[in-house]
């Protein structure tokens, strides 16, 4: 990260690079570029061929495998799913979803994973948890709950899963074959689909052979979910449970005959929904709960905001959790100043000016212009976490952690001349255009209806017991400790104290 971020606070908004294979490419944070690239201009950008090639292999047809008319004609079905409409009615799902067969009586999700949180505090003496576990066990089982209306984890023991350790390991493993995966595009032309998987096989090379078992893992159970949704369709018998896949199922029946997905679009559809929404999810958690650690008189206020709220009429509906001033202010600072996804790749599509905000470090052609023409094929970083933190965009402070400035609405936070075309809020995290995240919305209401569950119960403290916290970046930010010896190992120990 201090590389990607150097690069904007040393060269500006649009920077050459060299990329493997001593390719050129670019780096973009310039706001008026971004708009282009996001909005205006999108029909002349797109993923870059070995994202979407990878994507395939690993999680078959869905958003981040297709382009063009498949992409469109997939998100035309797939972005409804997730309305407010939608999210309200799945509002109960992700407070009963923990509801395990008999065991709790008051089952909200957030309030199983605060008592087991709490057996495992009162268990560890001095209280230390690991939190990154946690959300990422939580965030697991929300999406398991909402989008397949199945239980991946019981989250009743303080042991992790097989799926949500190998989910866990898809993205640094993947980032191990950064390499190999230039040649994606390449490897998936050759032969039929079985020779490949056979090639596959052969490889020697552990890092394949992991990624191999987990998206066989992810392939078999988005199948096996499938199906048996649509022979309940079939039979008449759906447990009348609100869930993605029954939405999307619904969905798809009712879109017309050239706009259907067929089977590997369906399971490519809920394999990239669940992937999509858990490790950014996790990420976003953790680093909220290690935020707010650091500002305990935020946190207070907040406690105190959700206190008064809860009070007024216990379980929160989807309008009042979503209205809360401070829970939302510093959820919209957290995503900017520490967005979990930092940057996405782009590929020019055909050749295209783009118009600069800034042109001061530039050579005096494109300063004249005002723009900078990109030819065809070139690839290029669209850099979210530059974008966020740009002084012409947030003011003078823009670097500096303060949820305060969301609290006169969301144009009062924008104090800059320039504008970014992010779908939240003018926050790139979720990007924007017709690649931005579906998900932004559900992933909102997950996140605060978690935080005010535990906040309700819990005070976050940073520990130094264990060593420092610093966050990798293996294209989603995740944490570790580093100790005094230099070693690093994954996780987010914070000090866990009961606060009623
Ligand atoms: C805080 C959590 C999240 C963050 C920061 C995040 C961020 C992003 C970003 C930056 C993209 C654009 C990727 C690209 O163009 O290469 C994206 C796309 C996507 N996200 Fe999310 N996401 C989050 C949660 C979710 C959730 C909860 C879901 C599903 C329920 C989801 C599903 C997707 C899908 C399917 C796409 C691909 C959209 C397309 O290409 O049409 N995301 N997300």
């Amino acid at each position: 990260m201090p590389f990607h971020d150097m690069l904007v606070d040393r060269y500006g908004g649009i920077v050459k690079i060299r990329g493997f294979f001593g390719t050129e490419q670019l780096y973009i944070s310039d706001p008026r570029a971004l708009q282009s690239i996001i909005l205006k201009d999108q029909e002349s950008f797109d993923e870059t061929s070995v994202f979407l090639e990878t994507n395939k292999v690993i999680f078959g047809p869905g958003l981040v495998s297709t382009a063009g008319h498949q992409h469109k004609r997939q998100r035309k079905i797939v972005f409804p799913v997730f309305s407010v409409a939608h999210l309200k009615g799945l509002t109960p799902v992700f407070y009963e979803v923990a509801e395990r067969v008999g065991a709790f009586t008051a089952p909200t999700f957030s309030n199983v994973l605060a008592d087991v949180i709490d057996t495992e505090a009162s268990r560890n003496e001095d209280s230390v948890i690991d939190m990154a576990d946690w959300m990422a066990r939580a965030a697991l089982e929300t999406v398991g709950q909402t989008i397949l209306g199945y239980s991946f984890d019981p989250l009743d023991s303080p042991h992790n899963n097989q799926y949500t350790s190998a989910i866990k390991d898809l993205i640094p493993t993947l980032f191990k074959l950064s390499l190999v995966r230039q040649l994606a595009p390449f490897l998936t032309r050759l032969g039929s689909r079985d020779f490949r998987r056979t090639l596959v096989e052969w490889t020697p090379v552990p890092a394949v052979q992991a990624v191999k078992g987990m998206s066989d893992v992810m392939y078999d159970t988005a199948r096996g979910l499938l199906r048996q949704k649509q022979e309940e369709v079939k039979r008449g018998v759906v447990q009348d449970r609100k869930s993605v896949i029954g939405a999307l199922l619904k969905a798809n029946d009712e879109a017309s005959a050239a706009d259907k997905m067929d089977e590997d679009e369906l399971i490519g559809q809920i394999t990239v929904l669940i992937f999509g929404a858990q490790d950014t999810t996790a990420s976003s958690l953790t680093r909220l709960l290690h935020t707010l650690s650091l500002h305990p008189e935020v946190q207070d206020k907040l406690r105190n905001e959700v206190a008064e709220a809860v009070s007024e009429g216990g379980r929160l509906e989807y309008d009042a959790v979503m209205s809360l001033p401070w829970l939302d202010a510093v959820l919209k600072e957290t995503m900017r100043l520490y967005p979990p996804v930092p940057f996405v790749r782009r590929t020019t599509l055909k050749e295209q000016a783009v118009p600069l905000a800034d042109t001061s470090n530039l050579p005096a052609q494109i300063k004249d212009a005002g723009s900078v023409t990109i030819p065809a094929g070139t690839i290029f970083f669209t850099s979210i976490a530059g974008a966020n933190r740009l002084e012409s965009v947030w003011g003078g402070d823009a670097r500096e952690w303060k949820p305060e400035r969301w609290l006169q609405g969301d144009r009062a936070a924008v104090t800059g001349v320039e504008r970014l075309p992010g779908i939240y809020s003018g926050i790139m995290s979720f990007l924007g255009g017709e690649r931005a995240c579906v998900g932004y919305k559900f992933a909102q209401l997950e996140i605060k209806i978690l935080l005010v569950t535990l906040l309700q119960r819990f005070r976050f403290a940073p520990t130094k017991q264990n060593g420092e916290i610093v966050w990798n970046l293996s294209q989603i930010l995740s944490p570790s400790v580093r100790t005094q010896d230099g070693k690093e190992r994954k996780g987010m120990p914070l000090g866990v104290e009961r606060v009623i």
